[in-house]
């Protein structure tokens, strides 16, 4: 996800260096605007280096780039953390004298504000009428922590710990309290101790899948079969290989299940113990796999469950085939690509229920955000 982290100048501006990273850990893109008075609290090469980004305050720099629109329009969330008093009355009345309430006000991104200050300047009725008519607008608040303030002073205006302030962020997604289990990669069935049946399935769908419903705020489990590219946080991972492992590790409850991995059809009826001699004629009996997406829409009728449906590039019974999957599978939605897909960074696929479908196109990346935003409309 493109967070723009905006901060202001207050005290806890420095703990906004633990934001950046640990927003960056979790795999996300952070542009980091700080206001004149942050850069008196935090120096610009600590958000630089942090970041790994020129920092620019000027509004008129780059002027040709309308940095503030594009600010605002690349982002998918603003943070604002910490958010001074001064800062929420501009905001409250729309004034755009800075770089970043300009980029703010171009934005239709959810904004989030962490702010901080003294008590008597957080209870300050100016304050608290300010952040009412923020509420109003859809602006989510973060309340500031009580305990020990700037001069020796206590009360409530701390700004919260780094986490508190990365899960309320992250926990206002439209799958918030939701359990989603995503499948990923490619099954591989031993044929004997070194060789297997597999496909080149890269992984690359579920992850993106397991990142975009990670980013609307669900609790993701990836079961990862054979993945080799790297899992960002705040996923929990299962590693299996074989259609049997995967089918043991599906085997919870969830609010979506999406199947994302590819599934050996079918299976050795008896694997090679050791491994095969060469330079001899070899007959394998394969046996079908069961259709673990069918069985687990039968044994979990509360969650929603997509499929994947991988049809032949030439094939242009695309949409007849994801219908007919529909019905046969038992489940709630297919997700139809062409096999070009498998492997690559980018994808086309068809998002087909029994009351509607959507097609979209890109990098798969910004795929799986469109697949998981229909998801969660159909949950809501
Ligand atoms: C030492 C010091 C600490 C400050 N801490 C805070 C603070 O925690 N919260 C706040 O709202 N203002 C604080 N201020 C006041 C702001 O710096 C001031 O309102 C400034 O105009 C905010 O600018 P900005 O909102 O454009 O970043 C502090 C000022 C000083 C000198």
């Amino acid at each position: 996800m493109r967070i723009l982290l905006g901060i202001t100048g207050g005290i806890a501006a420095y703990k906004a260096a633990n934001l950046i990273r640990g927003l960056s850990e979790l795999g996300h893109e952070v542009t980091v605007l700080p206001t004149e008075n942050a850069l008196r609290f935090i120096g610009k090469p600590t958000l630089e280096a942090l970041s790994g980004h020129a920092i620019e305050t000027d509004m008129y720099q780059d002027v040709a780039a309308v940095r503030h629109v594009e600010l605002g329009q690349q982002a998918d969330l603003i943070l604002i953390a910490p958010a001074t008093a001064s800062f929420i009355a501009r905001l409250t009345a729309g004034i755009a004298d800075d770089l970043m309430l300009n980029a703010i006000l171009a934005s239709e991104a959810p904004v989030f504000l962490a702010p901080a200050m003294h008590t008597q300047m957080w209870q300050n009725p100016a304050t608290q009428a300010n952040l009412k008519t923020l509420e109003s607008r859809g602006i989510r608040l973060l309340a500031p922590a009580s305990g020990r303030l700037t001069g020796g002073d206590s009360g409530p205006g701390r700004l919260p710990e780094t986490q508190e302030i990365i899960d309320f962020v992250l926990s206002a997604g439209k799958l918030s309290g939701k359990h989603v289990i995503v499948t990923a990669g490619g099954t591989r069935e031993p044929i004997d101790e070194v060789r297997f049946l597999g496909n080149s399935s890269s992984g690359r769908m579920g992850i993106e899948l397991a990142i975009a419903a990670r980013d609307e705020g669900a609790k993701v489990t990836l079961i990862a079969a054979n993945i080799e590219l790297p899992i960002p946080g705040g996923i929990d991972t299962v590693s299996v290989s074989s259609v049997d492992e995967l089918e043991a590790a599906m085997d919870q409850s969830c609010d979506v299940l999406v199947m994302a991995a590819a599934v050996s059809d079918y299976k050795l009826a008896k694997p090679h113990r050791g491994k095969l001699p060469r330079n001899q004629s070899l007959t394998l009996e394969l046996l079908p796999t069961k259709d673990l997406i069918a069985n687990f829409a039968v044994n979990h009728p509360e969650a929603y469950c997509v499929a994947f449906a991988l049809v032949a590039q030439e094939d242009s019974n695309l949409l007849t085939i994801a219908e007919q999957k529909l019905w046969d599978k038992g489940v709630n939605a297919i997700v139809a690509n062409r096999s070009s897909a498998l492997g690559s960074k980018v994808t086309e696929v068809t998002f087909v229920t029994k009351d509607d479908q959507h097609e979209f196109s890109g990098e798969k990346s910004s795929v799986s955000v469109e697949l998981i935003r229909q998801i969660a409309g159909k949950l809501s």
